[in-house]
C-alpha cells in the first residue's frame, strides 16, 4: 500500500511517499520538503499570504520530486492524503485543493487528514507504538494532552488556555533577538546561560488537571530583559534563554505528572505508553525530563526522530494510510478548515478561548 502525502498548513511545504511494511526503516519512501525559513524570517514569524504563495509556487515541483524520488507514477500510488486543517487557511487550501485534483485526475481516493492527527500517529510511522496511549502534543499551535484510543478517536486531557509552548519559545526569541523559529534558537543560546540566574513565574504550577498557560511568562520575560538595562549582554540573554526554558521544562514536566495521573486513572495497566510529538518534542532537555519521568512512572517513553517532530509531508502521509487501511477516506467536498480541533466535544467545553 502507497499512500502520497501533501503538507502545507503553515510554512513548510513537503510532501513524501510512504509505505505500508513491517519494518518501520523503511516506511517513508521518499520524502521532500521547502522549509519557506528564509521567506519570513525578515518579518520575525509566518506571514500567511507569503506562505500561501510559496505553496503555490513549490508544492508541484515536490510533488513530481517525491514520486521520481520514489520511482513511482500517479497510477502506483493507492491513495492520496494531504493536511485538510487546523492551520493558515490560505495554505491548507493550496495543498488540499492540489491533493483533491491529483486524485480526481488519477481517480485515487482522498483523505482529508487533520494536521493534529499527523503529529499524534507520527510515532507510529517510525516505532510501533501500540493504542492506547498517553500524547503531549506540543508544537508552535498546539500544546496539549490527548489520550490516543485508536486511528480518530482522541480524548484531551488538558489543553492551554492561551499559547502554546512554540509560541512562548518563538515569542521570547523574538524579545531576545534571535530569529525565527524560535525554539531551536533559545535552545542552543540556553546552553551557555545560567538557569537560575531568573526567577520567573510557573503559570498554572501544581494546580489541578493538565492545561498549560504561556502568555504570562512572556511578559515577564521581557520585564526581566528590561531589568538588564537598555543594552543588555550576551551574558544576560543567554541566562534568560536558559532561565525561560528551564521554566518552560518545569511546567511542562509538572502538567505531565498531572496527565499521567489521569491516564492511569482511566486506563490503569492499559496505559503504559507515554508519547511527545510536535516541534517542541525536539528539544533536547525536554526529551531527557520526559524520558525520566516516563521512566519513573513505569511507562514505555517513545518520540518520533527530530525530523518527523517538526512538520512534515511523511506524517501525513502515514495518517493517510492508517486512515485508509480502515476504509476511511472522504469526497473531493471535504472542506479545509482553519480550526479543527480532534476532540471536538473537549474543544466545546473548558476554555472558550483555548486553541482548537
Ligand atoms: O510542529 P511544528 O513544526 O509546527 C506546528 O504545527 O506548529 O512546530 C514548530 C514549533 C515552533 O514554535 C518552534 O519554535 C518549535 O516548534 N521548536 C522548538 C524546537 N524546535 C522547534 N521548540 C523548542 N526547542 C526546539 N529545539
Ligand atoms: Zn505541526
Amino acid at each position: 500500500m502507497l499512500v502520497l502525502g501533501i503538507e502545507t498548513s503553515c510554512d513548510e511545504t513537503a510532501c513524501a511517499v510512504v509505505q505500508d511494511t513491517g519494518d518501520p526503516a523503511r516506511r517513508i519512501v521518499s520524502h521532500s520538503l521547502f522549509s519557506q525559513l528564509r521567506e519570513h524570517a525578515p518579518y520575525g514569524g509566518v506571514v500567511p499570504e507569503i506562505a500561501s504563495r510559496a505553496h503555490i509556487e513549490h508544492l508541484d515541483g515536490l510533488v513530481a520530486e517525491s514520486l521520481k524520488a520514489a520511482g513511482l507514477d500517479l497510477a502506483d500510488l493507492d491513495a492520496i492524503a494531504a493536511t485538510a486543517g487546523p492551520g493558515l487557511i490560505g495554505g491548507v487550501m493550496v495543498g488540499l485543493m492540489t491533493a483533491k485534483t491529483l486524485a480526481w485526475a488519477a481517480g485515487k481516493p482522498l483523505i482529508a487528514v487533520n494536521h493534529l492527527e499527523g503529529h499524534a500517529l507520527s510515532v507510529r510511522l517510525s516505532d510501533d507504538v501500540p493504542f492506547p496511549y498517553l500524547l503531549l502534543l506540543v508544537s508552535g499551535g498546539h500544546c496539549q494532552f490527548l489520550i490516543v484510543e485508536g486511528v480518530g478517536q482522541y480524548r484531551r486531557l488538558g489543553t492551554t488556555i492561551d499559547d502554546a509552548a512554540g509560541e512562548a519559545f518563538d515569542k521570547t526569541a523574538k524579545l531576545l533577538g534571535l530569529g525565527y523559529p524560535g525554539g531551536p534558537a533559545i535552545e542552543r543560546l540556553a546552553r551557555q546561560g545560567d538557569a537560575t540566574r531568573f526567577e520567573l513565574p510557573r503559570p498554572l504550577w501544581r494546580k489541578p488537571g493538565c492545561d498549560f498557560s504561556f502568555s504570562g511568562l512572556k511578559t515577564a520575560v521581557r520585564l526581566a530583559l528590561e531589568s538588564c538595562g537598555s543594552d543588555p549582554s550576551e551574558q544576560d540573554k543567554a541566562d534568560l534563554a536558559a532561565s525561560f526554558q528551564a521554566t518552560v521544562m518545569a511546567v511542562i514536566l509538572d502538567r505531565t505528572r498531572h496527565a499521567i495521573a489521569m491516564f492511569d486513572e482511566s486506563h490503569g495497566a492499559r496505559g503504559k505508553h507515554f508519547v511527545v510529538a510536535g516541534g517542541v518534542a525536539a528539544n533536547a532537555t525536554l526529551r531527557e525530563g520526559l524520558v525520566a519521568l516516563a521512566e519513573e512512572h513505569g511507562m514505555a517513553f517513545t518520540a518520533p526522530p527530530l525530523k518527523l517532530c517538526t512538520d512534515n509531508g511523511a506524517m501525513i502521509a502515514w495518517a493517510g494510510l492508517e486512515r485508509f487501511r480502515l476504509g476511511m477516506t472522504d469526497t473531493l467536498e471535504a472542506p479545509a478548515r482553519a480550526r479543527w480541533p480532534l476532540d471536538a466535544a473537549a474543544a466545546a467545553k473548558p476554555f472558550a478561548g483555548a486553541k482548537a
